[in-house]
């Protein structure tokens, strides 16, 4: 978990004093920092890179933000999209098709056409999504994904690559679905697996490009398909909790590329992570509105629920908090911090140590860059909130907040019951 420095008693945050960026834009506020974004991704595709030719697809379900998106653009970055919606927001940020594959579960013929018709390369799901693709469109390139039977998630609501999982083609069908997509004229460019998100350890990374790697070689031994690239996936695990150690990314280029290297005759490797990339540049930032004792807990409410951020509620996500303008200050007792929404469940965080709390104080919410704004909804009638981008010490709007307005613009009484 990245630390950040102490200005006599505030927070700084893209070097700016977080409390200033809150009075300035008002909370909750997602705030994202450019330099962290540029430095993560930059440090991930060269650690890979430097092996061998890689191909870095940032997971945009972890942020779909334009603007993130445009950074991520400049740096060369590619793209995994589950929808059509994300493979329409990544070119409206300046993507070409030919850095986006689409990674579709549950495709319907609607969505799988729309996609084909940009252009855009397609990870195939499922036998009946192949044999429509083939109708569709037989020359838009594609990869098969397939279940490893290897999974692992900081959630058992995030594992992917289980066997008997929804996601991919089981592994021992796999060899029949690659010789159908040849036998349909498909043109097969890869091999991709994605066994969860967040997991602990690089191990079960590791194990399923191994698996990759045995069906890289049948389908070449057998069908004599050459692939041009092995995906395997995003998942990386980052620290969320101070003092919490990294995961051994040098550990896992080395090896993986190493085996690919060595084991295969695929010239490129493709991985696609979205936490990794996105999740500690940002900070949610959110305003003590009430203090209450209820006799058995501290409570800090702040005007951020689970609405804003659903992590700590929906998979019980650890999130450190800080009171960024008591940054300085020990903690005096513990707190649990709590939000708007009219559910019990509604938390950010649960017993933490924190300096006495008061009304006005700013509560910054750290590693709030993935899967934070991207899953945040308008529950209770709350309009979603703003966001800003930081850069060396400059703050930029760059998404407002909705408004009512926007909550009500899809919806109509029918005249009768106005009557
Ligand atoms: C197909 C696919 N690739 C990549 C990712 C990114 O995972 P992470 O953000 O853990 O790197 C996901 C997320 O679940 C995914 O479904």
């Amino acid at each position: 978990m990245r630390d950040f420095k102490n200005d006599d008693g505030h927070m700084i945050f893209g070097g700016m004093r977080a409390a200033d960026i809150a009075d300035k834009f008002g909370t909750p506020v997602y705030v994202t920092d450019e330099n962290i974004l540029r430095e993560n991704y930059r440090r991930i595709y060269g650690v890979f890179s430097k092996h061998m030719p890689t191909r870095v697809h940032y997971a945009c379900k972890a942020n779909s933000s334009l603007a993130v998106l445009k950074i991520l653009e400049q740096e060369g970055s590619h793209i995994d999209a589950v929808s059509i919606g994300e493979v329409l927001t990544c070119m409206k940020a300046g993507f070409p098709a030919s850095r986006i594959l689409y990674t579709g579960t549950c495709v319907s013929t609607p969505e799988l056409k729309a996609v084909a018709d940009l252009g855009v390369m397609i990870n195939i799901d499922s036998v009946s999504e192949l044999e429509r693709l083939a109708k569709i469109n037989p020359n838009i390139p594609i990869s098969i994904r397939v279940t490893p039977g290897i999974g692992s998630g900081h959630s058992d609501k995030v594992v992917t690559g289980a066997k008997g999982s929804k996601f991919g083609i089981p592994i021992d069908l796999a060899m029949g679905t690659f010789r159908r997509a040849m036998e349909l004229g498909l043109k097969v460019k890869g091999i991709h697996a994605h066994i969860g998100s967040g997991g602990k350890g690089i191990g079960p990374l590791i194990d399923a490009v191994a698996v990759l790697i045995d069906l890289t070689n049948q389908i070449r031994d057998e069908l004599e398909i050459e692939l041009e690239f092995i995906n395997m996936g995003g998942g990386i695990g980052v620290p969320y909790r101070p003092n919490e150690p990294e995961e051994d990314l040098e550990e896992l280029a080395a090896t993986v590329t190493d085996m690919i290297l060595n084991d295969t005759s695929v010239g490129i490797l493709a991985l696609e992570p979205g936490r990794y990339v996105v999740c500690d540049s940002t900070v949610l930032l959110t305003r003590c509105v009430d203090v209450k004792k209820s006799g058995v807990k501290n409570y800090v409410c702040v005007d951020a629920g689970f609405n804003t951020l659903i992590r700590p509620a929906f998979y019980d996500s650890y999130h450190h908090v800080a009171i960024a303008n008591k940054f300085n200050k020990a903690g005096t007792g513990k707190y649990d911090v709590v939000g708007p929404i009219c559910e019990s469940g509604d938390f950010l965080a649960k017993d933490r140590a924190l300096p006495a709390p008061e009304d006005g104080d700013i509560v910054a919410v750290y590693n709030c860059g993935a899967y934070s704004f991207a899953m945040s909804s308008t529950y209770n009638s709350r309009p979603r909130c703003r966001e800003v981008l930081v850069k060396d010490g400059k703050a930029e709007l760059i998404r407002g907040s909705e408004t009512m307005d926007d909550l009500w613009r899809h919806q109509t009484i029918p005249e009768r019951l106005l009557k």
